[in-house]
């Protein structure tokens, strides 16, 4: 089974936002992907609501029919009210904090392990499965196996800025990390900076890769391509990796 396409549709809201009106109309990007293949949708709320807004998430919940994946810091009391309130296929914990242009750490699975464990178990209890975004380092892929995740998602930023330097060393901690996941019995997805030239490389080094978020490189290249034949050549590399 190829790994998953979840495509992040927060850059669809910064665009609609610039105007103040419904163009692009979110909710429509979000069914059209799922009709042009994309296997699920990711949003990524923050605090002051620039780009996906608390509603928008509501909306979604109502029509989207493919896995929806709602990422967020859960330091925020209103993030885990919405996610309890919207009940997202997945919950994926990020450790931004409120200003921050986008994701850029994993967490320490060590030092907030105790949080983590409580903050997943009333997800878990929910029906929610849980991801949590950490570093490809062995140490907080054992951290994260305490405290009762259900998946990983590899940060991979590092992975694609040292990519095209040399794609071997670029990969290396990420199949390490991964091996250790999938001993441990955690599942891995994986997102941040991946695009065209250097997904089909980690989908054919992590066989075990469940999922990738994919959203400001696919948004860029559907600038070009369009947004339907976009998705086909993400899906294209990810089948034809394996
Ligand atoms: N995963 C997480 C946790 C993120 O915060 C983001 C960006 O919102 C992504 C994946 C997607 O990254 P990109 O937009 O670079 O594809």
């Amino acid at each position: 089974m190829p790994a998953r396409l979840s495509v992040n549709i927060n850059k669809i809201a910064t665009l609609r936002n610039a105007r103040g009106g419904n163009n692009p109309d979110l909710v429509q990007v979000a069914l059209d992907c799922e009709r042009f293949g994309a296997q699920g949708i990711t949003v990524h709320p923050r605090p002051d609501e620039r780009h996906i807004r608390y509603a928008d998430v509501y909306a979604l919940k109502e029509v989207i029919s493919t896995e929806f994946n709602i990422e967020g810091n859960p330091r925020e009391q209103k993030f885990v009210d919405l996610v309890l309130a919207t009940l997202p296929d997945q919950v994926t914990l990020v450790p931004d904090s409120e200003n921050q242009l986008t994701s850029n750490h994993g967490w320490d699975t060590i030092s907030h392990q105790a949080y983590l464990r409580e903050v997943i178990r009333t997800f878990k209890d929910a029906g929610i499965r849980v991801s949590i975004f950490v570093d490809p380092e062995t140490s907080m892929i054992e951290g994260a196996a305490q405290t009762g995740t259900d998946r990983i998602e590899l940060y991979t930023e590092a992975y694609a800025s040292a990519y095209h330097t040399g794609r071997e060393a670029a990969v290396a901690p990420y199949v390490l990390a991964a091996r250790k996941a999938t001993a441990l019995g955690i599942g891995i997805n994986a997102g941040h900076d991946l695009d065209l030239h250097n997904l089909a490389y980690l989908n054919q080094q992590i066989p075990a890769l469940a999922e990738v978020s994919i959203g400001h490189a696919l948004v860029c290249d559907a600038l070009y391509f369009g947004l339907e034949n976009t998705i086909q050549l993400y899906l294209k590399q990810l089948r034809e990796s394996l």
